[in-house]
């Protein structure tokens, strides 16, 4: 006994802002962002949060399996920027989809994040005691970022994307291997909070805007994310030629490129979709993931293999591969 992926969705915010809008408003140019990075446009929220985002690709979830939200029995949500530090955005998801009787919390491991829930999620279905459960990516990155540093605002975009987990006689998980390096925490900082009693604790001015070390990253991932797919492959006993998808973190094309030449798979297995999305850190493989199943490219109830794997702040890495 274990699960099955039987449905997926996604939500993307409505509003797009492309390299040319942001040239208007910061030194930076489409020629400099699309030929670093890839990314050409991404969706920017103006009034929905994360909570909001992530209940609306609920409800796209939902209705592609046609269950309804009060048979689900538990929802994660992966994201670096919920609503608030409490309640949970997915005790929010719940409220606003109407899921009464799930039980609700969120995972925060940056842009590995929709890895870490979804191997969690698979996890707790392997006990056999749950019929449906809900795996969200979701991130509002525009309020993290500091729009007056170019260095990171033109990397970052606004979406949701999930999963839904269903109970069956076949298990999904095939493989996983999942790490993390709290010595590297400096890599990417988010939203820090001093503290601030008066019986001790200090007023320094907080830094809540996202800084992150884009080379150091971009070196992390190139030695880290090849030896991890190749871990994950040796696991799970998978050639090449067994693999249909990877999908990949989107944060920058030029890094799916170095990776794919360093773990000798070929560019063509590594779906991509950052040239519309920019990097929607734990939303992206679910986003993705949506798009390829909408697009037929991969089709659930196949059996075909996909490889998801995630990097970023923590750091984190992790890669699991499921039979669709
Ligand atoms: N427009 C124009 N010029 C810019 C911009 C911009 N938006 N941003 C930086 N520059 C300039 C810099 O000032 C620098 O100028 P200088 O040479 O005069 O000093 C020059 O461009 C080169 O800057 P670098 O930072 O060295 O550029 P690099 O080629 O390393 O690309 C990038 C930067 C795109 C951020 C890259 O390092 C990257 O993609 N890193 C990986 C990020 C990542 O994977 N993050 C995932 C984790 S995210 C998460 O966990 C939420």
């Amino acid at each position: 006994m274990g699960s099955k992926i039987s449905a997926t969705g996604h939500y993307l915010p409505e509003q797009v802002i492309t390299n040319d809008d942001l040239a208007k408003i910061m030194d930076t140019s489409d020629e400099w962002i699309s030929k670093r990075t890839g990314i050409r446009q991404r969706h920017i929220s103006k009034d929905e949060n994360t909570s909001d985002l992530a209940s609306k690709a609920a409800l796209n979830i939902l209705q592609n399996r046609n269950i309804t939200a009060d048979q689900i029995d538990f929802i994660i949500v992966a994201t670096m920027t919920a609503d608030a530090a409490s309640p949970s955005t997915a005790c929010l998801v719940q409220e606003k989809i109407g899921a009464s009787k799930a039980f609700c919390f969120d995972i925060n491991a940056a842009c590995s994040g929709f890895v870490y829930s979804l191997s969690t999620g698979i996890h707790l279905m392997q006990s056999n005691l749950y019929q449906y459960g809900l795996i969200i990516g979701a991130e509002t990155m525009s309020k993290a970022v500091n729009w007056e540093d170019r260095s990171t605002a033109v990397l970052f975009g606004d979406g949701a994307g999930g999963v839904l987990l269903e109970r069956t006689e076949d298990d999904c998980f095939v493989a996983e291997d999942i790490h993390s390096d709290g010595g590297r925490h400096g890599a990417l900082v988010s939203d820090t909070r001093k503290l601030t009693s008066p019986f001790g604790g200090t007023v320094e001015e907080e830094q809540s805007y996202l800084t992150m070390d884009g080379r150091a990253i971009f070196d992390f991932a190139i030695r880290s994310v090849p030896d991890m797919i190749r871990d994950v492959m040796l696991k799970g006993n998978l050639v090449e030629g067994d693999l249909k998808k990877i999908i990949a973190h989107q944060a920058n094309i030029r890094l799916l490129e170095a990776i794919s030449k360093k773990v000798k798979l070929p560019f063509s297995l590594f779906a991509s979709n950052i040239a519309d999305t920019g990097n929607t850190s734990a939303a992206s493989i679910p986003i993705l993931f949506d798009q390829l199943v909408q697009s037929k490219e991969i089709q659930l109830g196949t059996k075909d293999k996909v490889l998801m794997t995630g990097f970023g702040g923590g750091l984190t890495w992790g890669a699991i591969v499921i039979s669709l």
